[in-house]
């Protein structure tokens, strides 16, 4: 209950943060979609592992809450440019940006994000600025190419398991990794403190992967605040996928291939009929225990951490061990 009450706290401390950040400026077309995004919420798990990993090692997370929401103004960045690439029509419950403005607005006002993001990671003490930039940027980059797999993906047949982890990881956990070794060094944690807390950030960021991907298919939508089933509608060779694919046979191996191929459609049945097949091949219980070995191989990195606060490691504990029954 500390743990929770304590959790509860740095999360208000950095929603406050984060609100107050200005992004006001002219031509408002460029700037409005940014505060739009920015305020719709959304759980700000980055900003947080960064904060709590700091936390591991030091006192006084607040002195580091500006290169924290940095990494939430990234990640939100790579939200509204991955809404038009997917085609989504529905971010945390609200029209995407693309929809409710146009794709060159989300274009151009995600491209600014990137920058303000690079912006307000400077305010970190000089002495970590290098580290901090130049482990950024290796991930900003990282993040592109898994986001280029992804789509590559779409219009392949044959996508192996492996493949699939390699792209999930780079488009989504190194970013959960690199949230994690800032915060441990900007605490100035030693090396290996500060990569075993990558490495952890990096196993349960591939089980959050999982878990977005299967909550693409069995969400409640109202819960979800996105569109469900639009992976499937992409033929994204997610996990489910993947993996259906590898177990149907005969009338249901059929049916998805037909499902896979074809051009014109009415995107409920294709949802429908998809979703059905995946609970014939007990797909949704597949992917949960492949999630879970991910959780528990980040977990088992914990046990290396030379923690300086005991305490702190419980928040972090408290915090991703809710990842993994999340709802949205
Ligand atoms: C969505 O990230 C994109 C993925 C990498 C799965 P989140 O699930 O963290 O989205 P928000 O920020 O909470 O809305
Ligand atoms: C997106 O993965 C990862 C990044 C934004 C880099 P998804 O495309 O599955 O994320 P959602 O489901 O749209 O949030
Ligand atoms: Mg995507
Ligand atoms: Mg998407
Ligand atoms: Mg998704």
């Amino acid at each position: 209950m500390i743990n929770e009450k304590a959790l509860e706290e740095i999360r208000d401390t950095l929603e406050k943060h984060i609100l107050q950040l200005n992004f006001e400026g002219e031509p408002k077309e460029l700037y409005e979609p940014i505060s739009y995004l920015m305020q719709l919420g959304g759980k700000r798990i980055r900003p947080l592992l960064a904060l709590l990993s700091y936390g591991l090692f030091k006192d006084g997370y607040q002195k580091i809450l500006t290169p924290a929401a940095a990494i939430e103004v990234f990640h939100n960045f790579t939200l509204m440019h991955d809404d038009i690439m997917d085609n989504a029509p529905i971010r945390r419950g609200r029209q995407t940006v693309h929809e409710k403005w146009d794709d060159n607005t989300a274009i151009l006002s995600g491209d600014v994000m990137l920058v303000k993001a690079y912006e307000m990671l400077l305010e970190v003490e000089t002495d970590k600025l290098h580290p901090a930039l130049k482990l950024f940027s290796k991930t900003a980059a990282e993040v592109c190419e898994g986001q280029q797999l992804d789509m590559n993906f779409e219009s392949l047949d044959q996508v192996s398991e492996e493949e699939y982890l390699n792209m999930i990881r780079l488009k989504t956990a190194v970013l959960l990794g690199f949230s994690l070794q800032l915060g441990a060094v900007l605490a100035g944690a030693s090396e290996s403190d500060a990569l075993h807390l990558y490495d952890f950030g990096v196993n349960i960021g591939i089980g959050f992967q999982l878990k977005d991907d299967l909550l693409d298919v069995f969400a409640d939508k109202e819960k979800f605040g996105k569109q469900v089933g639009g992976d499937i509608l992409a033929n994204k060779k997610t996990y489910l996928l993947i993996k259906a694919k590898e177990l149907a046979a005969g009338k249901e191996k059929a049916a998805l291939e037909q499902w896979l191929a074809a051009k014109e459609f009415d995107p409920a049945e294709k949802v429908k009929a998809v979703t059905a097949i995946y609970e014939q091949l007990e797909i949704r219980e597949k992917t949960m225990n492949l999630m879970a070995d991910f959780f528990e191989k980040g977990f088992n990195q914990l046990a290396n951490i030379k923690v300086q606060k005991p305490e702190a490691l419980q928040i972090l504990w408290s915090l991703t061990r809710k990842l993994a029954t999340r709802e949205n």
